[in-house]
């Protein structure tokens, strides 16, 4: 028996449709899941995802053959549906055979699902609700990941644990979920496995591995934060919409509460129209994570991480920090 049997078990359906000895997949995390990380990831036998964010074609293209020359085993692209040359960037994906492709960021538009499909990728979708989920399943997609408002990133308001609750009775015995968000430690993952889960998907826990390029004062901003530190962006303004990001507060995260106060008392002014105003909130955070990720700017920068941040306490590498988690489930599976 393996260190790691009963959660190999476990997690076998979800390892199996990944490709994976482990089904553990690194979520795409933009200007971080990179060659370097995403290589790393797979090579520890876990999953990783390239995330494509605003890339051109071309540059998904060159990212692809450099994590191609740094690992043999599988991993995935993620996609933004909203992104305006999604059809251009599948048949990238469709170039290089990627197994598996993840579509992020909203429901994937008309044909999307299908020409993934149509070069042999397999799936993932994210779904906020059942209903949803059920027919992004009925229509194609050949597994889920459920993401809680825990999580680093882009966010819903729901918590992993609900969603949990909500969908793994529903969904898990006929198909591959995988959940995220919130989770740190593999007492959590086994949890979720024992729900039916076939397996999890983690960042904030690998965001500041050794392997990842994330510049030194974003890692050390990671080891220093806690859970709390770890907020959901507020709208202030009805007319204002704000899609909630869970980042580490700083001077940033401020000044976008005072910089929507003072929109929106323009808009009552009548000094901007309602689609201006609406672009110069949309705008403050262009640029904003590459600019913590890669420039080190903690203090403007979006310094996005998941709650679990705070077990995040020093640069370790993937492998370690897959094969602790693995220990910790076997650990908590054992004791059941
Ligand atoms: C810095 C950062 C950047 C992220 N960027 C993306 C992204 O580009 N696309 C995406 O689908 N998810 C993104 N995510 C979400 C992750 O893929 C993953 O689902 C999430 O981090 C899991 O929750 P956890 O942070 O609690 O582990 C990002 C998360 C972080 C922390």
């Amino acid at each position: 028996m393996t260190a790691s049997s009963k959660t190999s078990a476990m997690m076998r359906r979800g390892a199996e449709f990944l490709g994976t000895e482990h089904a553990i997949l690194c979520g795409a995390m933009s200007w971080v899941s990179e060659r370097n990380l995403v290589s790393a990831i797979s090579n520890a036998g876990g999953f990783g995802v390239i995330a494509c964010g605003a890339m051109t074609p071309e540059l998904l293209d060159t990212e692809i053959t450099a994590t191609k020359a740094l690992t043999d085993k599988p991993f995935g692209v993620n996609l933004i549906t909203m992104h305006p040359m999604l059809s251009d960037l599948i048949a990238v994906c469709a170039k290089h055979q990627i197994g598996h492709v993840v579509l992020a960021g909203g429901i994937p538009p008309k044909g999307s699902v299908e020409a993934i499909k149509e070069f042999g990728g397999k799936v993932l979708v994210f779904a906020p609700t059942l209903a949803l989920a059920k027919k992004l399943l009925r229509s194609g997609a050949d597994a889920l990941v459920i993401e809680g408002s825990e999580a680093g990133g882009h966010i819903g308001p729901v918590s992993t644990s609900v969603l949990a609750q909500e969908f793994l009775p529903e969904l898990a015995a006929d198909h591959v979920v995988f959940v995220a968000g919130g989770i740190g430690r593999g007492e959590m993952i086994a949890s979720y496995l024992e729900m039916g889960a076939s397996g999890v998907q983690l960042g904030t826990r690998f965001a500041c591995a050794t392997e990842s390029i994330a510049h030194p004062a974003f890692k050390k901003a990671f080891f220093r934060g806690n859970a709390r530190d770890a907020v959901a962006s507020v709208q202030v303004d009805p007319r204002l919409p704000v899609i909630p990001v869970r980042a580490l507060k700083n001077k940033g995260t401020e000044e976008f509460t005072a910089k929507q106060i003072e929109v929106a008392k323009r808009l009552d002014d009548g000094l901007v129209d309602m689609g201006q105003a609406q672009l110069e909130i949309e705008h403050f955070w262009a640029g904003a994570l590459r600019r913590a990720v890669i420039d080190g700017d903690v203090e403007t920068g979006s310094v996005m991480a998941g709650q679990s941040v705070g077990m995040v306490t020093k640069e370790e590498p993937v492998a370690d920090i897959i094969a602790q988690l693995l220990a910790e489930s076997e650990a908590a599976l054992t004791k059941r």
